[in-house]
């Protein structure tokens, strides 16, 4: 069992990208416990390596919306630190770009509605008994300014199955921090930026950007850049500024 000062944190897609950058960050402080979910943790050969170094991050099987792995979770959070602080449900898919919403198939909006609607859902309902328990409760989600209606008013981008995902969970996230308000809970949703991760890479792909170049007027920045910017929002969060906030990494409000 962990001792009452330390910090722990829960991270769904920890195996690469945004998820590894966050987890590789918080593992360098001191009293930290983190559980870090992975689809395969066997097979993130950075997670494990990390795990092993700092002894301080836990991998984690975890797919998206898997009650059964979200139970699991819970119960080794119980057992190993009986409360958690944090909650990051940073795991998500972008596919299908291009297609137009006329045609694209309805199934690709059930598929990444259930990764990146469900999955964060999911994690917050079982992990919610032992999130109150914690002083400081705080529920984050890694969404994009995809999901902004605003923004896609106005984008050139045909991504529909992917953006209505994420408008998707940002409504979610508005009833949590009403919600959730009773327990102390603040929660909050963060846009990490156009990240040069496997999927940040592969969407200037599929826009036709070509390699090492950005799209006018939004900086492409690294993985551990993106972390760093969130690590700090996570840090800052407090009711009054950060409840129920769609947040961009640099700390501004995105429009809904
Ligand atoms: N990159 C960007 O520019 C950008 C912009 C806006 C928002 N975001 C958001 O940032 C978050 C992290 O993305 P990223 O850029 O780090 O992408 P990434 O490099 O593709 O990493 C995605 C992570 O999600 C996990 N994942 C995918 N499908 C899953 C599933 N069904 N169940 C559990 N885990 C699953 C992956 O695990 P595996 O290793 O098992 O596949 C991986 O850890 C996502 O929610 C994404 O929508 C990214």
């Amino acid at each position: 069992m962990s001792s009452s000062t330390t910090t722990v944190y829960a991270i769904s897609g920890a195996s690469r990208g945004i998820g590894f950058a966050i987890t590789s960050l918080l593992a360098q402080r001191d009293n930290v416990l983190i559980f870090a979910g992975a689809r395969d943790p066997a097979s993130s050969a950075p997670l494990k390596a990390l795990a092993e170094k700092t002894g301080k991050v836990v991998p984690v099987k975890l797919e998206s919306a898997n009650e059964d792995d979200a139970a699991a979770l819970a119960k080794l959070v119980e057992q190993q630190a009986g409360h958690v602080d944090y909650v990051i449900a940073n795991a998500g898919i972008a596919e299908d770009f291009n297609i137009p919403v006329f045609s694209v198939p309805a199934a690709s909006f059930t598929k990444q509605f259930t990764v990146n609607t469900l999955g964060p859902l999911v994690l917050l309902q079982h992990l919610y008994p032992l999130l109150t328990k914690s002083s400081k409760p705080r529920f984050f989600v890694v969404s994009s300014v995809a999901g902004s209606t605003t923004f896609a008013a106005g984008s050139p981008l045909i991504f529909s199955p992917y953006a209505v995902s994420k408008a998707s969970v940002n409504h979610l996230v508005a009833h949590i921090a009403r919600e959730g308000e009773k327990d102390n809970l603040v929660a909050t949703l963060v846009h990490p930026g156009m990240v040069l991760s496997q999927m940040g890479i592969a969407a200037l792909k599929g826009m036709g950007i070509p390699e090492g170049e950005e799209i006018p007027g939004i900086p492409a920045i690294t993985p551990d850049e993106s972390a760093t910017a969130l690590v700090k929002i996570f840090d800052e969060a407090k009711r009054e500024t950060h409840n129920g906030k769609f947040l961009s990494y640099d700390g501004s409000e995105i429009p809904w």
